[in-house]
């Protein structure tokens, strides 16, 4: 249960009321419409240091303790917010370090928000007295449900105190200066280094440093996210969290996570035409994944219940697609879905951001009417709450290949190299055969697993390839993809040969000798099973030692040679995919994969245009969430006679889903 002794699935969102004291009768017209819209949870409180510390020391808790008080009266649960995404004027100016430097070295005026220097010793400071005051305050009341800590921590500064901390954790990772100039291949254009001072964190030929930066700004704000915590638990044992976004590019989750007391995130999909099956799995691996980090229910923190007002197109969601996105995020291990806002404010840069409440204040939207009629159906499911996901099926996604892929030259631009991409569309063609999926980081214990899959896992941590090892020889199967296992933990490629020198040519019986960048003209193919499928961007040339062959390459001067390898070892299997296909392929590829590792889809003979996500409650039921990808009706034939507990009413062996829409039904034995 993310709320302690609240045995709902959450529903709500950021709630603003300070932009509004000045607007008499709001806040008790909020209060009406948030009973008509079902809703039991709220976050307050997220930008609001200016509002609660109007100058130094001068708090001003009345605003705040009046929307405790009435949910308290009312039943509803707060998340609290620690203030520090939005730093207040006067902050700025009297600790003008608080603002931070780029990487030109100039430093940031004052203004717009998550944007201070997680150094700055008086932002931290101030953020420590103002954690603690309101920790003092609302610890012990009723309607506090948890410590949603800042906002979407993110970002970089390069301001000398930060350079500075830069250098103390190499010092620390490297513990002399010849390991560190080894560790860089620093021979190479001359720079070797004699002091740590001279470091420079924004070179960019230096590989090993630029992967380093990145591991220290996710240091950096897990330390500070650390100190909020502490503060605020000086007073408070209520649950802590941040909200995380999804596959943010540039900070590594899997480190926030242990400091978690759940996970939550925030969701923004856009349902553009001809990208929903492409969107619906993205969503699915980041919800995969957050359920994945606690190995327990997480929470959808923001999502937008109207239009998204950053989207490049920003669609109105059309009949069914509201419900089947917030359905997905329950579907594969929310316990609960939040918006980002409750009402719209009349003024700046989010004032036409999708809101429950919209400019006319009004039950009559079609937001509104969406959203409380899916709030209605949610107080059915409270039997969902703390329901599992038993996946056996895991994809890799560590951040750290990212990084240091993302960082070498010649295997293209990110237009080509598509790291991400390539994720999505490996956890994509699993999810397209409706398996149950977990998506983990390459620390992870991986004996939990049948199958695991490794897209682009450019970057072998220490000890993970014996882990591989052993995952296999247990009886694991593993499939790895081009650039698998280039280079070590500082970006360093392997001595002996790809994928991960010696060690790794043995465990996948293969020598991959160089890669191919594959131009748009360029025509390329691999012949598996009979049939030929299309390559692009990269094929790799391949060597079998110890392998076999299961595809081979259709053209070009390396026609013939090996595509697709596989090898047999101990009680399991290792197969390697040379070069990137597109979804065809890999669709096929794991339907025949899924089978022989005995993975079972969570239910079988559903229409192409439907997908299901299972989650099984501690009283013996299980859960089954069903979409539907496409704007037509759905007729799905169930192997059981099921109750629709999101309709209402029994499904008797078929369910009939509408245009885009999504149900929820529950099977008990
Ligand atoms: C989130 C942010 C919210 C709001 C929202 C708009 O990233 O946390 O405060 O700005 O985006 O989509």
């Amino acid at each position: 249960m993310i709320i302690r002794n609240f045995n709902h699935i959450l529903h709500g969102g950021d709630y603003n009321p300070d932009q509004w004291l000045h607007t008499p009768g709001t806040i008790d017209r909020d209060f009406e419409l948030m009973e008509k819209a079902h809703c039991n949870t709220f976050s307050v409180g997220i930008f609001s240091w200016s509002q609660l510390e109007v100058e130094p020391d001068r708090f001003e808790f009345g605003w705040l303790d009046d929307i405790f008080e009435r949910c308290e009266k009312t039943g509803k649960k707060l998340f609290l917010a620690t203030p520090s995404a939005s730093k207040p004027a006067w902050l700025a100016q009297r600790w003008p370090d608080s603002c931070r430097v780029d990487r030109a070295g100039v430093r940031d005026r004052w203004g717009a928000r998550q944007n201070s220097c997680f150094s700055s010793p008086g932002y931290r400071e101030r953020v420590r007295i103002v954690n603690r005051k309101l920790a003092e305050r609302y610890a012990h009341h009723p309607a506090l449900g948890g410590w949603h800590i800042s906002n979407e921590y993110h970002g970089e500064c390069g301001c000398e105190l930060c350079r500075h901390r830069f250098h103390d954790f190499l010092r620390k990772r490297y513990g002399t200066l010849e390991n560190f100039n080894q560790a860089n291949w620093s021979a190479f254009w001359g720079h070797a280094i004699t002091d740590w001072s001279q470091v420079e964190p924004f070179d960019y030929s230096t590989d090993a440093t630029a992967l380093d930066w990145w591991r220290f700004c996710t240091e950096v704000i897990v330390d500070f996210f650390q100190m909020e915590i502490d503060a605020v638990r000086e007073f408070s044992d209520a649950p802590v969290t941040t909200n995380l976004m999804g596959l943010f590019p540039t900070l590594d989750y899997w480190k926030f996570a242990p400091l978690c007391d759940f996970i939550s995130d925030d969701c923004y999909p856009t349902w553009l035409d001809g990208d929903t099956e492409r969107e619906a799995a993205s969503v699915s691996l980041r919800h995969d994944m957050h359920y994945t980090m606690l190995g327990k229910p997480f929470l959808m923190m923001e999502s937008c219940p109207g239009i998204p007002n950053y989207a490049r197109y920003p669609k109105l969601r059309r009949p069914g697609e509201f419900e089947r996105e917030m359905l997905l995020a329950l579907g594969h291990g929310a316990d609960g879905t939040m918006y980002f806002q409750w009402r719209k404010g009349r003024n700046n840069c989010e004032k036409f951001h999708g809101a429950v409440v919209g400019h006319d204040g009004t039950d009559q939207t079609l937001t509104f009417r969406r959203v409380a009629s899916y709030g209605e159906k949610l107080e059915r499911l409270s039997g969902l709450v703390g329901a599992e996901k038993k996946p056996v099926t895991a994809v890799i996604y560590d951040w750290e290949s990212n990084w240091a892929f993302g960082q070498c030259n010649a295997a293209g631009g990110n237009q080509v190299k598509q790291w991400e991409a390539t994720a999505i569309n490996h956890y994509r063609a699993l999810w397209n055969h409706n398996i149950d999926l977990a998506v983990i980081d390459s620390e992870q214990d991986f004996s939990h697993y049948k199958l695991l899959v490794l897209p682009m896992l450019f970057l072998f941590k220490p000890g993970v390839l014996e882990r591989l090892r052993d995952f296999v020889e247990q009886g694991g199967t593993l499939v790895a993809t081009y650039f698998t296992g280039y280079v070590d933990e500082n970006n360093n490629c392997f001595s002996g040969g790809n994928p991960g020198g010696a060690a790794g040519r043995e465990l996948f019986g293969i020598w991959n000798e160089d890669f191919d960048g594959l131009q748009p003209t360029s025509r390329q193919t691999i012949v598996w099973n009979g049939r030929r499928y299309p390559v692009e961007d990269y094929a790799e040339l391949l060597h079998l030692e110890g392998a076999e062959s299961e595809a081979t390459y259709g053209d070009d001067f390396y026609a013939g040679t090996p595509a697709v390898t596989r090898r047999k070892l101990g009680k399991g299997c290792v197969v390697y995919l040379g070069a990137r296909t597109g979804m065809e392929f890999l669709n096929d590829f794991y339907g025949s994969l899924l089978k022989e590792a005995g993975v079972e889809p969570v239910l079988t003979g559903l229409p192409d245009a439907v997908r299901a996500a299972r989650r099984s409650a501690s009283d013996g039921s299980d859960y089954y969430f069903l979409y539907n990808l496409t704007g037509t009706e759905q007729p799905v034939n169930l192997p059981a006679t099921m109750t629709d507990i999101w309709n209402g009413g029994e499904a008797t062996r078929c369910v009939t889903l509408p245009p885009n829409g999504a149900t929820v039904l529950q099977f008990k034995p």
